[in-house]
């Protein structure tokens, strides 16, 4: 068959991508379970390689496990809902060496037969890789500073600017948004399919996505304050990566969904719905803040050189956008046969759309059909908002 150099050279990069990631965790922290929803870190290792082997065995060519156990083991990532949290023991999972030569052993043998794989089962590969290389991220943010080693040098890019961004909303005129995929428009997971069209009405949105300034206003009030901060001695920080610093008044604030409608609600507002995300974000440019160049938000106004400076700004990029829109089939839904869990499972009305992309997220995924999606309590992702009147 043979591919394209660029899905070869893809898949070789987004191994990179995830390799380095590990690199950042000491060995000693490799058990730990940073994010209490999800699971251990020894998981993640295991699972990219064993979620290419089940691919490609499963649905490509017919290759001899070596492992089985591992490809079940490591199959799998977990979502509990609220309050079921899984409580295995470090002891229930294999050595680091066990995990790293099935790893070893898996490559190779994807590698040997790289050529007679489908082009849509590489596309799927590279970018589940992708994505667990920003999930991951969110992990490891989560994990404490002495247990992972530092690779970006210098102050987090959440800067201080010298004046506050001039909020304001911005007219969209009533108009078709059009969503989703058509078939011969490049690759697409099941839920971008089918495109269609969508009427939306006018609307007004902010131009910006709320920043931590404005959020500290609600949380003045009583309002919580988010996952990213921490009070230190009566002074509000955001928890950065690698380090903390002083909450950064112009970044955008990372919130729930829960949080991002409760303050939307105390401004008298509410949030985008998907379609009128689509409908904003046509005109717009994608923020220098996505595909890993930063690790930690940039401030609001940061791309305002960029694109038309009437369209509102960071739509894609700089953290994602929780939108009003429950997360649901598009018509003529169709799981893909060689991976019938990726959406389906989430059509429970317990997740939201997100849409846009975070400083974490690699380029191929801020495609404008690209849907991701969470649950509304979920308080790791890197998602931020922004409002619309009512
Ligand atoms: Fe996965």
């Amino acid at each position: 068959m043979g591919h394209s150099e660029n899905l070869t050279l893809a898949l070789r990069e987004a191994r990179a991508r995830t390799d380095e990631l590990f690199r950042l965790v000491c060995p000693g922290a490799l058990y730990d379970r940073p994010i209490p929803e999800r699971h251990r870190i020894i998981f993640y290792l295991g699972h990219l390689e064993a979620f290419d082997w089940n691919l490609v065995c499963g649905h490509a060519l017919p290759l001899g496990s070596f492992h089985a156990e591992f490809d079940r083991l490591f199959a799998f990532g977990i979502d509990p809902p609220p309050g079921q949290l899984p409580c295995d023991e470090p002891r229930d999972w294999p050595s680091v060496a066990e995990v790293e030569q099935y790893n070893r052993g898996t490559r190779q043998a994807i590698d040997a037969v790289l050529d007679e794989l489908p082009d849509p089962l590489l596309h799927v590969a590279i970018e589940h890789r992708l994505m667990h290389a920003e999930t991951f991220a969110y992990i490891l943010h989560a994990l404490p500073y002495d247990k992972k080693v530092r690779t970006e040098p210098g102050p987090a890019p959440g800067t201080l600017t010298a004046s506050a961004p001039r909020h304001r909303m911005l007219d969209i005129a009533a108009g078709p948004a059009r969503l989703g995929l058509a078939p011969g428009e490049g690759f697409g997971w099941d839920n971008e399919f089918q495109a269609h069209t969508v009427d939306v009405p006018p609307f007004s949105i902010s131009k910006y996505k709320v920043t931590n300034g404005q959020y500290l206003d609600f949380v003045r009030q009583g309002a919580a304050p988010p996952f990213y901060w921490s009070d230190r001695g009566g002074q509000w920080f955001f928890r950065g990566m690698f380090e903390e610093i002083p909450l950064p008044p112009d970044c955008p604030v990372y919130v729930t969904h829960r949080e991002a409608q409760a303050y939307a609600e105390w401004r008298g507002m509410r949030l985008a719905s998907e379609a009128e995300f689509h409908r904003a974000a046509a005109a717009a440019g994608i923020s220098s803040n996505a595909n890993f160049r930063h690790w930690d938000p940039i401030p609001v106004t940061a791309d305002d050189e960029t694109g038309n400076s009437a369209s509102p700004r960071q739509l894609v990029g700089n953290g994602w956008e929780w939108t009003s829109t429950v997360f649901a089939p598009f018509p003529g839904f169709q799981p893909f046969p060689f991976y019938t869990n990726y959406s389906a499972p989430f059509f429970d009305g317990a997740h939201y759309v997100l849409k846009g992309g975070s400083p974490r997220t690699a380029a191929c995924l801020l495609r404008p059909s690209f849907r991701n999606w969470f649950r509304p309590e979920y308080p790791y992702v890197y998602a931020t908002f922004r409002m619309v009147e009512r």
